[in-house]
């Protein structure tokens, strides 16, 4: 039995930017009404959480992880009242919104700086971390290796240097104060008293470093400080860690009920890739495997791409080249040294069949899914644009003009929308989709509604079972039903014997595959290149038992 109905557990996420969503004014910026005309499409896709991307009033250097006011709406998307619009609109049908909380750093622009750098007697000095020296402390990578080659940059107005992990114009916000503590608190109250239903923690590993360089404690205090304001602020609101790094690291940020709620799953996610492009079962059967423990109320959140790039970090090197080479072949697709700037689609050279092999997998990973916007289309990118803005163009609607987006001029678009190539708004778009009944779009509703209709895949224990094929991977969840997910990630048919239909089971149900396959006898089950199949298990006894019951009741 469930133990208890943990919301975030068997959801299904979508990740989006109000930016670059819907334009419902045509200034060709995309804001908040836009959104809300949008929500039924988001609510008909069967999706049931939003995570949106930061929206706070920014210089917008970072996509909006550079924020000036925690407290307000970037007036180009809208303003609080729109928000709270959006808040309802969201409730109405269901869905609930998780938003950003970017508190390792600050914009330069934010008034905390103004004030900091300017006055060493502020008290918002002490927000910050300063230093008269340029230290060194190799133990600090830069998080843009080269964009950004340095954590330290001289500030002209205070005359000392400041610390920041990521660009120069973000800050580090000096975490072990106090003071800064209680805004954190303070911020999250306002955004849960507006009715979110939880935060993504951005850069969780970095945010429990000290900064400082003498003392290298990691606080998680902080953490914990949070997870108890929001267990006493709200019912049911969630913090979700964006943490990366090996199992010992990342197995930090689960500790009972005391730290993170849910974790992006990283590791995972890159075993996934190393799977893909092998085409062998192996390296998912490892990412599971080396996954740190957590206790029943935690939950991994399961991704395949999101806004930035696909980090390989945690492989190992000769892992790393095999991904590289399969889906970066060129060197412009690459960045920081150890990410690729691409979506999915055009990485499996629009596939769909590839393309519905690795969502199967991502749906039936242990955990919850969340999704890009536009990733239910197999939207492109477009690598002529700098950085990672390359997998954040505008949403495809309709072959229109910007492809439904906005009737302003291209010009006026933050990024244009992709209009060359396969993955053109004009034949790439979701009317088109929707009129297609084989297409990807169709077939991503029916998998979210499957996976919804799955809780034991949220909540089950799951045993990854060895077969022989060497591409086949078979996973078992159980909770008082059984499911067996299998994949072929391999371009060749094949049959695998079940290793688990014992005597006291009946028959396999299939609920989910590629193709029309012949029912399965006994335990052998035969599989499409890149094909999958979702099976329920009836049990013997089960059926026995109910089919007893019946006569009782005669
Ligand atoms: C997170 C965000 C990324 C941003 C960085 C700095 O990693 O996902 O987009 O650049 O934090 O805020
Ligand atoms: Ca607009």
């Amino acid at each position: 039995m469930i133990e208890k109905d943990f919301w975030y557990k068997n959801a299904v996420m979508y990740t989006l930017d109000v930016e670059t969503f819907q334009d419902s004014n045509n200034d060709g910026i995309g804001d908040f009404r836009g959104l809300i005309s949008r929500m039924d499409y988001l609510a008909t896709l069967g999706i049931n959480c939003i995570w949106l991307l930061p929206f706070y009033p920014s210089p917008n250097r970072d996509n909006g992880y550079d924020i000036m006011d925690y407290y307000s709406v970037d007036s180009r998307l809208g303003n609080l009242g729109d928000f709270a619009s959006f808040i309802q609109a969201a409730r109405e049908r269901g869905i609930r919104v998780i938003i950003d909380l970017v508190i390792n750093h600050t914009s330069n622009q934010h008034p905390w700086f103004l004030e900091a750098r300017k006055d060493k007697n502020s008290p918002y000095r002490d927000y910050y971390t300063w230093s008269k020296e340029k230290p060194e402390n190799p133990e600090y990578e830069p998080a843009f290796k080269g964009e950004d080659n340095s954590i330290w940059e001289y500030d002209e107005v205070a005359k000392e240097y400041f610390l920041h992990r990521f660009y120069n114009h973000q800050p580090d916000l000096n975490l072990a104060n106090p003071a800064v503590r209680k805004e954190i608190h303070q911020i999250m109250g306002f955004w849960l008293a507006l009715g979110v239903s939880g935060f993504r923690v951005d850069a969780a590993h970095i945010l429990v470093e000290n900064d400082d360089p003498k003392d290298q404690g990691e606080f998680h205090d902080l953490i914990e400080d949070m997870r108890e304001f929001i267990t006493t602020h709200s019912r049911d609101a969630i913090l979700l860690a964006e943490a990366s790094g090996p199992p010992e690291v990342v197995g930090k940020f689960f500790k009972g009920k005391e730290r993170m709620h849910m974790m992006f799953n990283f590791l995972l996610n890159q075993h996934t890739f190393l799977a893909l492009a092998t085409e062998e079962a192996e390296p998912v059967r490892e990412g599971i495997a080396i996954l740190p423990e957590k206790d029943f109320s935690s939950a991994w959140l399961n991704f395949l791409r999101h806004h930035d790039e696909l980090n390989l970090e945690d492989l190992k090197p000769d892992q790393q080249k095999v991904v590289f080479e399969k889906y970066a072949p060129n060197k412009d697709m690459l960045i920081f040294g150890r990410g690729i700037r691409r979506r999915l689609a055009p990485m499996l050279n629009g596939d769909q069949r590839r393309l519905e092999l690795a969502y199967s997998l991502l749906f039936s990973s242990p955990g919850t899914p969340v999704i890009q916007y536009g990733a239910e289309i197999g939207m492109g990118d477009d690598i002529s644009l700098p950085g990672r803005n390359s997998v954040r163009t505008a949403m495809q609607w309709s072959p229109e003009r910007n492809g439904g987006f906005s009737e302003a001029s291209p010009s006026k678009l933050p990024r244009p929308s992709i209009s060359q190539s396969d993955y053109s708004y004009k034949r790439l778009n979701v009317i088109q989709q929707q009129c297609q009944p084989g297409s990807l779009l169709n077939w991503m509703e029916r998998l979210i509604r499957l996976r919804r209709q799955c809780p034991e895949i949220g909540n089950g224990e799951l045993e990854v079972l060895k077969v022989k094929h060497k591409a086949v991977l078979v996973c078992a969840y159980r909770l008082n039903f059984e499911l067996v997910v299998v994949h072929n990630l391999g371009g060749e048919a094949c049959e695998v014997t079940l290793p688990l239909l014992k005597e006291d089971h009946e028959s396999l149900i299939e609920i989910f595959s590629d193709s029309a396959y012949p029912a399965p006898k006994e335990s052998e089950v035969e599989l499409n290149p890149y094909g999958y199949r979702w099976f329920r298990i009836r049990k013997k006894e089960v059926h026995e038992e109910a089919q007893q019951k019946k006569k009782q009741q005669k």
